[in-house]
């Protein structure tokens, strides 16, 4: 039941003297979201383009719903769909002569490439658009045509190369709704981003990638539970009073406590173990007299996995999101030692 969508072994590719992708493979069952995760030049992009042939690799090899990316490139394509950081639309058209068009070079008739197009625009709540010119479009409309564009053809796997990277909370989320959409109805999604928290909401697996190669593998859960059993994220009424409030804390898990840039805000990872006397941490600080207006306790968020397995944040542009859900209190940058800063 469970047979691979993609499969990938020792996948290469050099660029000069750049190693882009520096053997990854893959493994993604049919019927699911697989995040290929990871900052700004981690070979992301490469990886797709290989297993959406668009450029060979220079070793390994692939196979996309059983068909050999080297050997088979055109029935791969047949059966894949992609959007990409480069996308295909004309800008010059409107977007529903796009869709007709895209519809048409993939044989419908006339009238069905027009009810496709129509289908396709009110599902992605760019109907009243679909009249105007793409190249008037914002960017999540942008992103949107893109999507549709994609899914004329209803592929069986679809590859999105950072399908939200830009767009506002509002159009993500839209984009979000799109792809689970799609993976209800039987696609397989493999989808890049820099952005933890969208991994986190949308794939069943995730591959965190750096420097061109895998460095770990598994469901968000298990990626989380590799660095420890979570993490208490407090905010202080009286920033003066944080270093106290670390020592109590510090006292009662013996965890590392971590300085977020807000003064008033303070961070502790629950080491293994040590999560039961977490509901201490509260009566505590109150017995101290530090009041405490906000206090959570979550798994640790994948920005602090990536910390874990490369010893650095991800780029720093990774978290630029523009929704705070992505940047925990005390994310990555509550980890560089004070001066660095
Ligand atoms: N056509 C190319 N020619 C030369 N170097 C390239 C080319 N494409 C990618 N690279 C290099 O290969 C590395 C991986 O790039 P890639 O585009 O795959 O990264 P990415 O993970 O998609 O990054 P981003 O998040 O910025 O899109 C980078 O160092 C990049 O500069
Ligand atoms: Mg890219």
């Amino acid at each position: 039941m469970h047979q691979l969508a993609v499969e990938a072994e020792g996948l290469v590719k050099h660029f000069k003297e750049t190693r882009a992708v520096d053997g990854v493979d893959l493994a993604i069952p049919q019927g699911s979201v697989y995040g290929i995760l990871g900052p700004n030049g981690a070979g992301k992009t490469t990886t797709v383009r290989m297993l959406a042939t668009l450029i060979r690799p220079d070793a390994g090899t692939a196979r996309v719903l059983g068909h050999d990316i080297r050997t088979d490139p055109d029935a791969v394509r047949t059966s894949v769909g992609l959007t990409g950081q480069y996308a295909s639309v004309d800008e010059d058209l409107t977007g529903a002569e796009n869709l007709t068009l895209l519809a048409r070079l993939y044989g419908f008739s006339r009238n069905a490439a027009r009810q496709r197009s129509a289908e396709l625009l009110a599902a992605f709540t760019l109907a009243d658009a679909g009249g105007k010119q793409v190249k008037t479009y914002s960017g999540g409309m942008r992103r949107r045509i893109d999507l549709a564009a994609s899914l004329v053809m209803s592929p069986q796997v679809l590859f999105l190369d950072e399908p939200t990277t830009g767009l506002d909370p509002r159009s993500r989320n839209q984009v979000w709704d799109i792809v689970r959409l799609l993976v209800a109805e039987g696609a397989t999604v493999l989808l890049t981003t820099q952005y933890l928290e969208e991994a986190d909401q949308l794939a069943d697996r995730i591959a965190v990638i750096d420097h061109g190669r895998v460095i770990a593998e598994g469901t968000a859960t298990e990626l989380k539970a590799s660095v420890g059993s979570g993490t208490i994220h407090l905010r202080l009424a009286d920033a003066a009073r944080r270093e106290e409030a670390a020592a109590v804390v510090g006292r009662l898990l013996g965890g590392e406590v971590v300085r977020p840039r807000d003064p008033s805000a303070l961070t502790v990872r629950v080491p293994d173990g040590a999560g039961d006397r977490t509901v201490h941490v509260l009566p505590a600080l109150q017995d101290a007299g530090i009041v405490v207006p906000e206090f959570s306790l979550g798994q640790p968020s994948l920005d602090e996995v990536f910390l874990a397995l490369t010893g650095e944040p991800p780029a720093d542009d990774a978290a630029q999101d523009g929704d705070e859900r992505a940047v925990p209190a005390g994310r990555a940058a509550s980890s560089i030692p004070e001066e660095e800063r």
